[in-house]
């Protein structure tokens, strides 16, 4: 495993796909009953952006520096997060697992798994007093077939991996798969990099071919998609949360003047069988 997230914390997909799983946790805080999240590549939990990692690539300045300096009203739980984390100077980006617990409720649980040795134990340390979070130090596909479906019986499965391995999709495609048979009414949301559109047509076959009879796509290019280098990236979702559709087309138009250029791009669409 070679991937490390430290040097692309806070930049221009990073900003989208939080803000994207932020809308989806809004939702299910809309109702009173528990919900589970299964994060299966949940990195470090927090990144420091004055790392040696952060500053060697400057990544974020595309990114969550551009964005803190222009709060969105279409990503309100995104911003509370990140705000109570860094108050008025930005210096710290919460990952998925910090974006997540930070609005837990007494009942709703998190199951944050990293495969990554030392990141898992880091994330174990910085959520052991926390009893809503459960770490492990293991293969998140996996875990998909081993902890679904959870208690609850509500929640989310968060899929976002490093694409460092020549059969992501098919590992993601298994895994889609797996979650269907054993837990078919979870929200599955997927994350991928857009350089061409390979990533996207693929996840979503898969998807479709698991069994979900319609999905959600949602791909922002603050960049142009010149087939070679990253334009931006996409989510899909499986068992999408009611109008979620409409609140991504906001954000989408939102933060496309934040961070995009005259070349960049965005859309919204249902894909069906
Ligand atoms: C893109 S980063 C995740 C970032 C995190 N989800 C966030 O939004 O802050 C991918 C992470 O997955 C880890 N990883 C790679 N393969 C894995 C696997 N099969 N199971 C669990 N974690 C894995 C990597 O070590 C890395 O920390």
């Amino acid at each position: 495993m070679n991937y490390r997230h430290a040097f692309h914390a806070g930049n221009h997909t990073e900003v989208f796909k939080h803000m994207a799983l932020m809308l989806v946790i809004e939702s299910l805080l809309q109702k009173p009953t528990a919900f589970a999240v299964l994060d299966t590549h949940a990195g470090l939990g927090a990144y420091d952006l004055a790392s040696s990692e952060a500053l060697r690539t400057g990544e974020k300045a595309g990114g969550i520096e551009r964005a803190f300096a222009t709060p969105l009203s279409s990503a309100p739980l995104y911003w509370d997060v990140v705000n109570a984390l860094n108050g008025t100077e930005l210096a710290v980006y919460p990952g998925s697992p910090e974006l997540v617990r930070s609005v837990l409720r007494q009942d709703d649980r998190l199951i944050a798994c990293e495969l990554h040795p030392e990141d898992g134990a880091r994330l174990k340390q910085r959520y052991k007093g926390d009893r809503r979070v459960s770490v492990h130090q293991r293969d998140g596909y996996e875990a998909i077939g081993a902890l679904l479906p959870p208690p609850q019986k509500r929640g989310l499965v968060f899929i976002d991996p490093p694409y460092e391995r020549t059969d992501e999709t098919r590992a993601i495609a298994n895994a889609l798969r797996t979650g269907f048979r054993k837990w078919p009414s979870g929200i599955y949301f997927v994350w991928y990099p857009i350089k061409d559109d390979r990533f996207g047509q693929e996840i979503a076959a898969a998807a479709l071919s698991a069994g979900f009879a319609e999905i959600l796509q949602a791909e922002f290019c603050p960049h142009p998609r010149d087939g070679t280098s990253l334009a931006g990236s996409g989510v899909i979702l499986c068992n999408p949360p009611w109008t979620i559709d409409e609140k991504l087309r906001l954000l989408c138009q939102e933060l496309a003047p934040i961070l995009g250029g005259d070349k960049g791009s965005w859309g919204v669409e249902w894909v069906r069988r």
